[in-house]
């Protein structure tokens, strides 16, 4: 088979077969199909599209181009939450610590900032010394003794979507619902999992911008979760505004501290609690909602998640001092106020542009090869819906220099709209569930 023929075959909008898709897929895994030409093969999917069979037969292709964990011989449940992507979205650190806390096994797989979105794999390394690199066994001793460990793709596990997911990043072929799905899904069940939740982003900070789009890839998640027996559900999650107040990696770090401590922000919770109690109820199937969100709270009012997330990092190589008193972790020397100017009520920001312009700090990457710097990234003290006042500060910004701060600084102040008429409707931060 010539790579060449595969691409212009889907260029045509054509579909592969199953052996043209793992021909190149897995050429590409072992360094046989340079870059060039796989981003020319993903450019043409992102286009023209994938039907059902192709999709899935991706998905496969790069479940099996590494290893699959086996938990099967554990008495617990054994779950996972993965999101489609958003900005300030910094769930997963939260909710990996309450749901092990609370008995339920997660072997976290997770990527690299992606597009204008953030990773969890780069939030976790803004603690000095956190090492998302594991052994197939460091990993799973730490699932089974410790409920929790956060690692990235491997050499051993889904090392395909390692290098498509940073490939994707840089040639803007992120936005694809089959795409996505592999994605995501190949590494959900590269974890040997029992149970899925999936947070799917939507509105003008997610890959999915509009609803029935964002409900496609939902079901297209669910479908490909369920052939596998996983137990899996989606919510479709608002991201018409960064969620959370904090974008860029450590100042996630330290957000979630607060969460982890029962202080974080309102929609953020709603959010992580949610998703929390979907795996807690797929786990004991009679439990109500309220009883979910109450188990999650109080380990969260007891210290046990907090606890179980300093214990996570300290095993993984982090500086767990950070943890406990996060001004240790220094500050970004530049920092400045975007002000709002004029008086009105907060009606929109551009949220994507606001995950391009933390790029721009330095909070993720241009290129493949770019190094993050960990502690730039915005502050947004404001939420949709509240009365502004001419003068008050919307956001600030964090960045390794003056000169940056004020170049970031000229964008980001045209990103936030006002009116006049007070807004009444309430910013739903969850519209569905989908199973
Ligand atoms: N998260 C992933 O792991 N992959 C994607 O393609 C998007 C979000």
């Amino acid at each position: 088979m010539l790579p060449y023929q595969i691409i212009e075959k889907k260029s045509k909008g054509k579909e592969l077969s199953n052996e043209e898709i793992i021909f190149f897929i897995d050429c590409f895994t072992n360094g046989s199909i340079p870059d060039y030409q796989m981003s020319a093969l993903l450019m043409a999917m992102f286009i023209k599209g994938m039907t059902t069979e192709e999709t899935l037969a991706l998905t496969k292709t790069m479940l099996e181009s590494g290893e699959r964990m086996d938990f099967s011989h554990l008495d617990g449940f054994v779950a996972d939450k993965h999101s489609t992507g958003g900005v300030g979205d910094k769930v997963s650190l939260i909710l990996a610590p309450i749901l092990g806390a609370l008995g339920v096994h997660i072997p976290m797989i997770s990527g690299r900032g992606l597009g204008h979105t953030g990773g969890t794999l780069d939030k976790l390394e803004s603690i000095p010394g956190f090492n998302v690199n594991l052994s197939n066994e460091q990993f799973k001793s730490m699932v089974e003794n410790d409920f929790v460990s956060l690692i990235g793709q491997t050499g051993n596990i889904c090392p395909a979507d390692k290098k498509l997911y940073a490939l994707r990043d840089v040639t803007a072929t992120v936005r694809s619902i089959p795409l996505i799905t592999a994605s995501i899904m190949s590494k959900k069940i590269a974890e040997g999992i029992n149970g899925l939740v999936l947070d799917v982003k939507v509105g003008n900070g997610a890959f999915m911008t509009a609803y029935k789009d964002a409900q496609k890839l939902a079901e297209s998640l669910v479908s490909v979760g369920k052939q596998y027996g996983i137990k899996t559900v989606a919510l479709l999650t608002d991201m018409n505004q960064p969620l959370g107040n904090a974008i860029g990696n450590w100042l996630e770090v330290e957000e979630c501290i607060e969460c982890l401590k029962g202080k974080g922000p309102e929609d953020l919770m709603d959010v992580t609690l949610a998703l929390g109690a979907e795996i807690l109820k797929m786990r004991d199937p009679k439990l109500l909602m309220e009883d979910a969100i109450k188990m999650q709270m109080d380990v969260l009012e007891s210290g046990t998640a907090m606890d179980l997330f300093v214990k996570i990092t300290k095993i993984q190589g982090g500086d767990v001092s950070v943890l406990l008193d996060p001004k240790t972790r220094g500050e970004s020397p530049a920092k400045m106020d975007v002000i709002a100017n004029q008086d009105g009520y907060f009606e929109s920001v551009r949220t994507m542009d606001l995950g391009f312009a933390a790029i721009e700090l330095g909070a993720g990457r241009k290129t493949m090869t770019d190094e993050i710097d960990p502690l730039s990234g915005f502050i947004i003290h404001k939420k949709l819906g509240d009365k502004i006042a001419r003068g008050d500060v919307m956001m600030t910004i964090y960045a390794k220099d003056e000169k940056l701060a004020q170049a970031v600084h000229e964008k980001v102040k045209d990103y936030f709209y006002f009116t006049d008429k007070a807004i009444d409707e309430t910013y739903p931060h969850i519209y569905e569930i989908i199973n």
